[in-house]
């Protein structure tokens, strides 16, 4: 199970209303989430709930889930809040094995739903900061790490680069591939998660990590740029209010120390999921030539 940086968005994607300062954002009860996930099959729902009460949890917390070494003892304390919550140990169980077991299938699931549908609460242009940060850059090969529906790897290969992008949501893949076609563009697509798309040694020019797993990522992505190739980041700060696993100040410039870097932004924004007003993460860093 991979849980790292799928995690996000129970409350960004469900809940809020976009574009409210993160000081005055309403959090949803655990009664309103309920009602708003009643609709989903019913082991969805306790994926979700698990989600939901992460969410709520401190960053040490959320971090015990990303690691293999220390992810039972994240899963001891959920075990714990069921039991509040008045489940028997056979309800317990059940449910911390579907989070546990199938937890990397349910999140690319929610993936493949969530970008195939037409949420308001998405940026489906592309991001920001890559447009600025690549804009004026020659073009060779990029690499588009959890393309997810291809909104970046499409603009992308629309100027001229050649772009591979890897996504194990293979529906919201579907959709890049189709929009490549309509646009008469070249768009290599992968159907791979992280550990089993090899990005291998100095060969990209460009390798983009917007919203996704990006610390388990960082030495392999830094290998796998060619010199001077460039490394976009964007995710949330972990003082966002809401989606778990975002980055303490100044964390992303340490994951990538060794390269030169060209933009730190850490600011307020409205973040490409959510859609909210938020604190977010910004790096763009260049390997040495
Ligand atoms: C928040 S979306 C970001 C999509 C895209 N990068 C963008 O900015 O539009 C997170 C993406 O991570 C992908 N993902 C989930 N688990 C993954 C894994 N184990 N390895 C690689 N990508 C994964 C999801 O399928 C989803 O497309």
């Amino acid at each position: 199970m991979r849980m790292g940086m799928g995690l996000l968005l129970a409350f960004f994607l469900y809940g809020q209303s976009p574009s409210q300062p993160v000081a005055s954002r309403p959090q949803p009860t655990i009664d309103d989430f309920k009602k708003l996930i009643s609709s989903f099959p019913p082991d969805d729902q306790v994926y979700e709930l698990w989600r939901f009460w992460l969410v709520g949890q401190p960053s040490d917390v959320q971090r015990l889930y990303e690691k293999e070494e220390t992810k039972s003892k994240g899963l001891d304390l959920y075990r714990g809040e069921l039991r509040t919550q008045g489940d028997s140990a056979a309800e317990i169980e059940r449910k911390i094995h579907i989070i546990d077991k199938d937890g990397e299938r349910w999140e690319i699931e929610r993936w493949n739903r969530t970008l195939t549908s037409n949420s308001p609460r998405i940026n489906w242009k592309p991001n920001v900061f890559l447009v600025e940060m690549v804009k004026d850059r020659k073009p060779g090969r990029a690499l588009d790490v959890g393309m997810g529906q291809g909104r970046n790897a499409l603009w992308l290969a629309q100027q001229g680069w050649d772009t591979t992008g890897y996504d194990p949501a293979e529906r919201a893949v579907a959709l890049a591939r189709e929009d490549a076609a309509k646009a008469g563009v070249k768009l290599n697509t992968v159907i791979a998660t992280d550990s089993q798309f090899d990005m291998g040694l100095a060969k990209w020019d460009l390798i983009l990590l917007s919203y996704v797993e990006i610390r388990e990522n960082a030495n392999k992505v830094i290998r796998a740029l060619a010199p001077g190739g460039l490394v976009v980041a964007e995710y949330f700060h972990s003082d966002n209010g809401g989606a778990p696993g975002g980055f303490a100040d100044n964390e992303l410039l340490r994951l990538f120390e060794g390269l030169r870097v060209i933009r730190y932004e850490d600011t307020e924004a409205v973040a490409d999921f959510g859609m909210n007003q938020t604190r977010i993460v910004r790096l763009c860093a260049e390997k040495r030539p």
